[in-house]
């Protein structure tokens, strides 16, 4: 048995330990003057906490999950299923646990110092041990910790540092969040020393008046407060004093404790600069802490944002203003490091979310890195801070169970402490996922009462009634609610929060179909105001084919576009060998793991614009701000008007000076010329002025309106030349290595699948219906091809009518589907060119990928894209490479003849290098081989995405029926 009193106590099976020793968590900033203790620390990883350390060590990096790294415990997925059968609040026996150790030399001038380690993260019980000697336990994975060392270490002396991390806990159980399970001290560990007498914690509260009061506790290491102390501030060189009519400092007030002082600064800032999302102005506020000769003892730097916020009714307020929360859920994910993410990361992820019109972000399920809320504040980006609270598989039990009472509590109290001062943060959320008990009831009680600035959410609270005045939610916070199931409580007249949802629009695979519904309803609907997309990053691992392990560091650069280099690919569930895994199910957010942005993310871009115009019959053209409190000065526009034979004209915009939410008529620059067929008219608007987040010319949006419908198509001239079909009544062309046939299927998406379209359509027999020519007639040297299509449920009969037109063929279409196939993924034509053919023209919806309930973002115009650039590789391959609307195309290569198709009306169309089979086959991206030949799907109808992998359905618009479907097209050569 070991005598080390900490694994004595096995506190991985002892909920009501949350911590021994660790000091308690304040928003003091350390990292000035600190010694980093980051990068290689002796290794070991035991089979389980109690096995004793052998002697052979290797190394592992500081920060960084052991499960990227070099050992044999690998990451593992899964959604809801606990990873152990062990019920809370046991943990399992083979319980990885990693032994990291190192000799850390302790500056000499930190004598008389109060000295003081830091673990930023550890996952998921942290023992540390100092020479030997017991310093100090804590739970919590994403939150830091910190132990006194003073007295445990000798200024001038090395000390042995030893961070043991055991993986299983009963605290997995309330970790229990649907991501990668790792292992290890994820965020940055140092040491700091600072004065006995110190800032204990400083907590800021600014509001839009300018009002500014600064709370300062005080403690010293050597017991009670000297006499005389005192705190003094400097907000932007302004000097603040302390506040008289607080002092329980030096005050006869027989509440005044020896060893706790409290001391408040107190200022009002005249025309004070408020901070919101869109105008993220902050203040540098330094606090000194000094003895009572006024030398200084102690000192912390803030950034102050002046903003308040409040729910008013059904309203969410941020100064005074009904903000729409255009919000995403984010992770600490890098698919090469894990959980690890670095300040550049951070930096780079939020970035691009302002690029494309986010402004909030809920840090599901756990409180970020610490740097991200100093980004948020800085970028400007609303969040939602969570606390690591998630207990799906055992919900129920634990949510009244008392021995988690006080993890719950210490959890969420903690996050507050941290992240308070923090402009930012708008919303406290308890947790995710852990059903509703009084667990949740006691955390919100502590939040309410610590700080009673700032709203809070619990989904799992408000779920319960939207209408219910519980406890735990100040916001009715559903997760993908149908959305008229939001506009009926925003209409039932019940309503008594604002409703925004902490997840909707699914992100997995190819989806999010429905998005621009979504927000036309939240803007025309009171009481709606947004929600969060779930979620921002697919949770790709990158990972080695060849042995099957995470690359780790080592496999930086080793994938592009979105795509994992040759011997590569991204990892899902099941792919390091787990026996229970959720899959593709990681794989669900708006970018790719290397943040490249799917096609989402401009129909997000577009949906959420700053600036719209607008088409009216007596006014012509007029432009909307559809900022909250920003002009447009920052922005600057350009006028193009494209016609559909080609024409394109571009002029620079003036834009008008318009208040939030005002709009203004604008005289166009331009004749639209009378001819020229089909007009559009974008404007194209970029960044002005430099901005935190993009410089001078980043595009912002392309709001886009018609001017003019289609001229009406003047009928093909037919030829005298033959239309040539084979003996199936195929037709034969020199361009085409197969012929146009009928097709019902498309590549299930991840919705169509989870959602069990996928299935129904397999056991109809539409991914294979057999065909048979039922008639050929020619008649004039026009030929008419019916054929029968039979799957296992019915027969679909299909006419083709093939007439030599002036430069090609023309084909007009029938197909009908009996009443069994009431809800198919397409009908249409598809078949497949000769090699050679690589870039296609088109005019059309585009550049970017775009489907018929996923295409408010992406405009008219004439596009060009390479054809390997049309296909959007979802991590899972699936039907992807759609372009909506396009109206006719080219395809073309260097030394091949080019294809034209002229469509009958705007269609769904998609050339890629797959056949539907091809991806319906492949599991990953390295399973799939590109063909030489493009294969292009000509849709008469083509069904919505939709979000069903996990919420609502596409809505019933955007489904494709039984019955008689029509399409034509002429297929040219050039
Ligand atoms: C929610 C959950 C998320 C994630 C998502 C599906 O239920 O809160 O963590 O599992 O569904 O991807
Ligand atoms: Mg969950």
């Amino acid at each position: 048995m070991t005598t080390d009193p900490l694994l004595a106590l096995r506190p991985w099976e002892a909920p009501e330990v949350t911590s021994w020793e660790r000091l308690p968590m304040n928003a003091v900033d350390r990292r000035a003057g600190a010694l980093p203790l980051d990068g290689d620390w002796r290794f070991q990883l035991l089979p389980a906490p109690q096995a004793p350390p052998g002697a052979a060590w290797s190394t592992a990096y500081v920060p960084g999950a052991w499960t990227m790294q070099d050992t044999d415990d690998l990451p593992a997925y899964t959604n809801v299923t606990m990873p152990f059968p062990d019920f809370p609040p046991r943990a399992p026996a083979a319980n990885p646990t990693g032994v990291y150790e190192r000799e850390v030399e302790v500056p000499a001038d930190w004598a008389g110092r109060r000295i003081v380690l830091q673990v930023g993260a550890a996952e998921s019980v942290l023992l540390v041990h100092v020479d030997g000697r017991p310093a100090g336990v804590s739970k919590d994975s994403h939150l830091a910790a910190e132990f006194d060392l003073t007295g445990r270490v000798r200024p001038g002396s090395p000390a042995t540092v030893r961070l043991t991390v055991v993986k299983w806990s009963d605290a997995s159980h309330i970790e229990d969040q649907d991501q990668w399970w790792h292992g290890g001290i994820t965020r940055s560990v140092l040491l700091y020393a600072t004065d006995p007498l110190h800032l204990a914690d400083v907590s800021v509260r600014a509001g839009r008046d300018g009002r500014l009061r600064v709370d300062c506790r005080v403690r010293d290491a050597g017991g009670a407060l000297p006499e005389g102390w005192y705190v003094t501030g400097d907000l932007d060189g302004l000097a603040i004093a302390q506040d008289t009519d607080f002092d329980r400092a030096n005050a006869e007030d027989e509440r005044v404790s020896d060893f706790l002082g409290e001391a408040r600064l107190a200022a009002t800032v005249p025309g004070v600069r408020t901070w919101s999302a869109e105008t993220p102005d902050l203040y540098a506020l330094t606090v000194r802490l000094h003895r009572a000769d006024g030398t200084v003892a102690d000192l912390s730097r803030h950034r102050v944002g002046f903003r308040d916020v409040e729910v008013a009714g059904r309203d969410l307020l941020v100064n005074g203003e009904r903000v729409f929360v255009r919000g995403v859920n984010r992770h600490d994910f890098h698919p090469l490091t894990g959980r690890t993410v670095s300040y550049d990361d951070l930096r780079a992820d939020l970035v691009l979310l302002k690029r494309f019109g986010f402004n909030a972000v809920r840090t599901s399920h756990y409180p970020a890195d610490p740097a991200l809320y100093d980004l948020t504040d800085e970028l400007g980006l609303y969040v939602v801070d969570e606390a690591d609270v998630e207990s799906h598989d055992h919900a129920h039990e634990i949510a009244d169970d008392p021995r988690y009472l006080n993890a719950f509590v210490d959890r969420v109290s903690r996050m507050v402490l941290r992240d308070k001062n923090h402009p930012s943060v708008l919303i406290w959320s308890l947790g995710n996922e852990s059903d509703y008990g009084a667990n949740h009831d006691a955390a919100a009680g502590w939040v309410r009462r610590h700080d009673p600035t700032r709203p809070l959410q619990y989904e799992g609270a408000a779920r319960l009634g939207w209408a219910d005045p519980d406890v735990a939610s100040d916001i009715a916070c559903p997760m993908y609610a149908p959305l008229e199931d939001c506009v009926a409580h925003a209409r039932s007249g019940r309503q008594t929060k604002p409703l925004i949802q902490c997840e909707y629009s699914h992100a997995m695979g190819n989806s999010n179909g429905t998005l621009a519904e979504h927000w036309a309803a939240i803007e025309a609907t009171p009481g709606l105001q947004g929600g969060f997309i779930w979620e921002f990053a697919d949770h790709g691992i990158l990972q080695r084919v060849s042995d099957g392990r995470p690359a780790g560091r080592a496999g930086a650069g080793r994938h592009d576009r979105g795509v994992a280099a040759p011997g590569y690919r991204w990892a899902y569930g099941g792919d390091f060998g787990e026996a229970v895994h959720d899959g593709a199910f990681i794989a669900d957010g708006v970018v790719f793991p290397d943040r490249t942005p799917k096609p989402v993310m401009y129909e997000h871009r577009e949906i959420a614009a700053p600036l719209r115009i607008e088409s009216r019959r007596h006014e012509g053209i007029v432009l909307g701000n559809h900022q909250h409190f920003r002009d447009l000065s920052w922005l600057a526009g350009e006028w193009r008007l494209e016609l559909a034979d080609g024409t394109v004209l571009t002029a620079p915009a003036e834009l008008p000076d318009l208040r939030p939410g005002a709009t203004a008529a604008v005289p166009l620059p331009f004749e639209v010329p009378r001819s020229g067929g089909e007009a559009w008219l974008t404007l194209r608007v970029t960044v002005a002025e430099d901005q935190p987040w993009a410089p001078r010319g980043t595009e912002v949006c392309l709001p886009q309106v018609r001017l003019r419908g289609p001229a009406p198509a003047a009928a093909a001239l037919r030829t005298a030349e033959r239309v040539e079909v084979d003996a199936e009544g195929l037709l034969v062309h020199p361009l085409l290595t197969a012929a146009p046939v009928l097709s019902l299927w498309r590549a299930p998406t991840d919705n169509d699948e989870l959602g069990g379209m996928a299935g129904r359509w397999r056991g109809w027999g539409l991914d294979a219906p057999v065909r048979t020519v039922v008639s050929v007639r020619e008649e004039a040297g026009r030929v008419t091809v019916v054929a029968a299509y039979t799957a296992a449920a019915g027969v679909v009969r299909h006419r083709q009518v093939l007439t030599p037109v002036e430069g090609g063929v023309r084909i007009e279409e029938e197909a009908e589907l009996p009443d069994v196939f009431d809800d198919v993924a397409r009908v249409g034509t598809v078949f497949e060119t000769t090699a050679g053919l690589d870039v296609l023209d088109w005019f059309g919806q585009g550049p970017w990928e775009s489907y018929p309930d996923r295409s408010a973002g992406a405009p008219v115009g004439h596009h060009r894209v390479a054809v390997d650039a049309l296909f959007t590789p979802y991590l899972r391959p699936q039907e992807s490479g759609g372009r909506y609307g396009v109206r006719r195309f080219t395809l073309s290569g260097r030394d091949a003849p080019g294809l034209t198709v002229a469509l009958d009306e705007p269609r769904q169309v998609s050339v890629t290098r797959h056949r539907a089979e091809d991806l319906t086959a492949a599991a990953h991206h390295d399973a799939l081989v590109p063909r030489p030949t493009c294969v292009i799907h000509l849709d008469a109808a083509h069904r919505g995405l939709g979000t069903a992998s996990c919420g609502p359905d596409t809505s019933a618009g955007y489904l494709v029926g039984a019955g008689v479907h029509r399409w034509g097209w002429t297929l040219g050569v050039v």
